[in-house]
């Protein structure tokens, strides 16, 4: 069944839960934390305005960092609130708690066109109970408030979780902006994707990305590795690393789905050259190496200027990639080249280019490459990731049972 959307739903003079994730990265002094990307929350509010456009009472659900289910400070959705409202021109009224007399008086003080937010819904443990009673509780005390719930957390559909799952079980329910575009470019990469289709794929451990290389290599016709993994990579072909980061006990899974990609024309592409250092610091000495020739005390932190080269070829054809995973260590500026050159690579041709989210997103945003140069950049983090694994993701499912 179809996913009904927000265009379908009767909002006007109705009070609106909307789910958005804007669990965003802080920086702390003390309890107070500063937003280092709002990149989530720049994404939420297409919806909240249209909604608040069409005569909303909206109040926004989400959550931040993972406390465990009570208050506290530093967790607190008061940043997050404040951004909002610096973004939609209008106060965002935060709620002092999840669901009690503040939830309450808050909610029944907005007037049609006004938002409030929730304080973040881990603060209460029904939240992320496994016992479905229990978070169906919470949901009902959240149902008692609105009238209808909106799904817009594109980062958390892959949590069964009250304010995900049992809310939209309790309420007429529709997908929000986001996580309807999310989820029309993510069916697309895995069910018909243009070709050539490439995926890269970096970030430090294999291992969390085996589901999505497993899943993958049904359909691309070329996997580019970078990161952190590809130094697994490197030594399932039998070289030596030096001190980078390695899964040793990762090798043979890595020998045979390179032998799966072989056996389906798969091409699988890995570094030639790496950015080594001798310390894993902003100013350590570094050196270009081919990979294959990593000093035992030094450890690879980038790819090098000929992988840059090569990606960028492999790149330049296809007609769909999807990029998840840093290159290397874009934080420090001296192991940021090789994640600025795919990103651009990305930027320069006329394809569907998506961000599967996560770090990769945060390294856009970061180094300052103009994101309208990509078609899709997700939210998600490990959404995307098991989007990408072909897993079925509760607070999708969810929806489509109107
Ligand atoms: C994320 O950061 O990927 C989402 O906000 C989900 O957060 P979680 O992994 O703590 O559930």
């Amino acid at each position: 069944m179809a996913i009904r959307g927000i265009d379908q739903l009767d909002v006007a003079g109705k009070t609106v839960l909307v789910r958005s994730d804007l669990n965003v990265p802080l920086e702390y002094v003390g309890d107070a934390g500063t937003i280092t990307d709002d990149g989530r929350i720049v994404a939420s509010v297409p919806t909240i305005k249209a909604l608040l456009d069409r005569g909303a009472k909206v109040v926004v659900l989400a959550h931040l960092g993972r406390p465990k289910g009570a208050p506290e400070a530093k967790y607190s959705l008061a940043p997050a609130a404040v951004r909002l409202g610096e973004l939609l021109g209008q106060p965002v009224t935060l709620a002092t708690d999840v669901s009690g007399e503040s939830a309450r008086t808050v909610v029944g003080s907005l007037i049609d066109g006004q938002i409030a937010m929730l304080e973040n819904v881990r603060f209460d443990a029904r939240e992320t109970s496994k016992v479905e009673a229990e978070r169906a509780e919470l949901a009902g005390e959240w149902a008692a408030l609105g009238d209808v719930y909106v799904s817009d957390g594109f980062g958390v559909v892959h949590r069964a979780q009250a304010s995900v799952t049992d809310l939209a079980k309790a309420l007429p329910h529709a997908a929000g902006l986001l996580v309807e575009a999310e989820a029309r470019v993510f069916s697309k990469v895995l069910s018909n994707p243009d070709r050539p289709y490439v995926v890269i794929l970096g970030g430090s451990k294999v291992s969390d990305k085996l589901g999505v290389v497993e899943n993958l290599l049904k359909s691309v016709d070329r996997l580019l590795v970078g990161g952190g993994m590809a130094y697994t990579f490197l030594a399932a072909q039998g070289h030596t690393v030096g001190k980078s980061l390695l899964e040793q006990d990762m090798i043979e899974t890595v020998k045979s789905l390179v032998a799966d990609a072989q056996a389906r024309g798969v091409e699988v592409v890995i570094p030639v050259d790496t950015v080594i250092a001798d310390d894993f610091a902003p100013d350590a000495n570094t050196r270009i190496v081919p990979s294959d020739s990593i000093p035992d005390d030094w450890q690879g932190l980038d790819i090098g200027p000929e992988t840059r080269a090569l990606f960028a070829s492999k790149i330049a054809d296809a007609k769909t990639v999807v990029w998840n995973g840093p290159m290397g260590v874009f934080e420090m500026a001296a192991f940021a080249g090789g994640t600025r050159a795919v990103a651009e690579a990305m930027t320069n041709i006329d394809a569907m280019t998506v961000i599967g989210g996560g770090d990769s997103a945060a390294a856009v945003r970061l180094l300052g490459i103009d994101e309208a140069g990509f078609s899709h950049i997700s939210t998600g983090g490990g959404a995307s990731l098991e989007f990408l694994e072909g897993k079925t993701l509760p607070g999708l499912a969810v929806l489509e049972d109107n």
